[in-house]
């Protein structure tokens, strides 16, 4: 690549990545060459060890005891199918939020069309959800509450320890999507009573696309069917798919390099600081929400308070096109953003940007504050053109 670029689509998949996921993932495909829980030989055995340090490295991040419940997927969107398609029931009620992206949504959608009972609850034009409104949806064959815990859209954070409490108290099962948290906000599964949690490893944990993960609450297995069946490398004599974790839920040959390349990018967060990495994006989204602020017909999106967002800024220009805007901003500044509807027509619908939808930069640990500085300097640029 020989020009200058400012990678601002980190909410769609993170780039650059560290080196030492790059590292791992070369060093797997050069030296780990079995195919894990599988022949027994030495590299096969060591392709298995690589597996088991990916589900360490993640339960060590996301606040698990047992690596075990970790089924390994290749994505967010799979690790919500699973959970979505494994759990629910034709007479199963289920509520969720109206800032969900289509991998929470249309999975719902397809179970609703099959006899389950959907609430949506309507979130605020910032994209907030206020946890009150969930008692009172509740109902005799409410199952699950599913939520995303920040908007890929606004970029908002859900209380989410305050609505563990209440599915709880509730016996309903709180599944959290954590596409755009897992790696730059705690997660404690414990002290937010989360029993399913969705992640995607492209992201802010710096995995090579192909990677992801479901973890499970001890026993919810037992009431989840598997998406897929098939060879686990485990009980081989028997022809039923195992009920036991991760196996059940993990069939067929892995992304060895993949969950590789993961646990390297888990260990990067780790030896940067969670909090470190947590309080630079930060940094950057006030610094790019306050420049931005002083350009005149430029509407942002989502709360004014960095705190309670993470980094990720929709954005348009007034009269402008979001598509045109993101093709300007490439072209002529470098500058790689995502714009329309990002998978999630619903949040848009909420914040009032459908269907044109926004612009939309995502900020990552790698960003500087000098191309924040150049980036509201061409947005200006460009609401000051027309
Ligand atoms: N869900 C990802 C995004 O928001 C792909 O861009």
């Amino acid at each position: 690549m020989n020009r200058n670029i400012i990678y601002f689509d980190n909410a769609a998949t993170s780039w650059p990545k560290p080196e030492a996921t790059i590292r791992a993932v070369d060093s797997c495909l050069r030296e780990t060459g079995g195919s894990p829980g599988r022949s027994g030989h030495s590299l096969s055995i060591d392709a298995g060890r690589v597996i088991f340090n990916a589900r360490e490295a993640l339960a060590g991040l996301l606040g698990m005891d047992d690596p075990l419940r970790i089924v390994l997927t290749k994505n967010a969107t799979e690790a919500l199918n699973i959970a979505v398609f494994g759990l629910l029931k034709s007479g199963d009620h289920v509520i969720t939020s109206s800032m969900e992206h289509n991998s929470v949504m249309r999975p719902l959608r397809a179970m609703e069309a099959s006899g389950v009972e959907l609430t949506v609850l309507p979130c605020s034009t910032a994209g907030e959800i206020d946890p009150g409104v969930i008692v009172p949806a509740i109902k005799k064959n409410t199952k699950a509450i599913f939520l995303t815990h920040a908007s890929n859209v606004t970029g908002t954070i859900i209380p989410v320890t305050d609505i563990g409490r209440i599915a709880r108290e509730h016996g309903l099962v709180f599944c959290v999507d954590a596409a755009q948290t897992a790696g730059v906000l705690p997660i404690d599964i414990g002290a937010m009573d989360i029993d399913l949690l969705a992640f995607t490893g492209h992201k802010s944990l710096f995995g090579p696309q192909g990677t992801g993960g479901l973890y499970i609450r001890k026993d919810l297995e037992q009431v989840i069917s598997p998406l897929m069946r098939g060879g686990t490398g485990s009980r081989s004599e028997y022809e039923d798919q195992p009920d036991f974790m991760p196996d059940k839920f993990e069939s067929g040959t892995p992304n060895t390099a993949g969950y590789t390349g993961l646990a390297a990018g888990i260990n990067f967060i780790l030896s940067q600081g969670l909090d470190i990495i947590s309080a630079h994006e930060k940094r950057l989204t006030e610094l790019f929400l306050q420049g931005i602020g002083t350009v005149d017909g430029v509407t942002t999106y989502g709360l004014k308070d960095a705190s309670r967002r993470i980094s990720v800024v929709s954005f348009n220009i007034r009269g402008m096109d979001p598509a045109k805007a993101a093709l300007e901003l490439d072209e002529r500044f470098g500058i790689m953003s995502r714009p329309g509807l990002h998978c999630a027509p619903s949040a848009h619908k909420t914040i009032g940007t459908f269907p044109e939808g926004t612009v939309r930069f995502s900020f990552s640990y790698f960003n500087t504050v000098e191309e924040i500085n150049q980036a509201v300097d061409a947005v200006r640029s460009l609401a000051n053109q027309k």
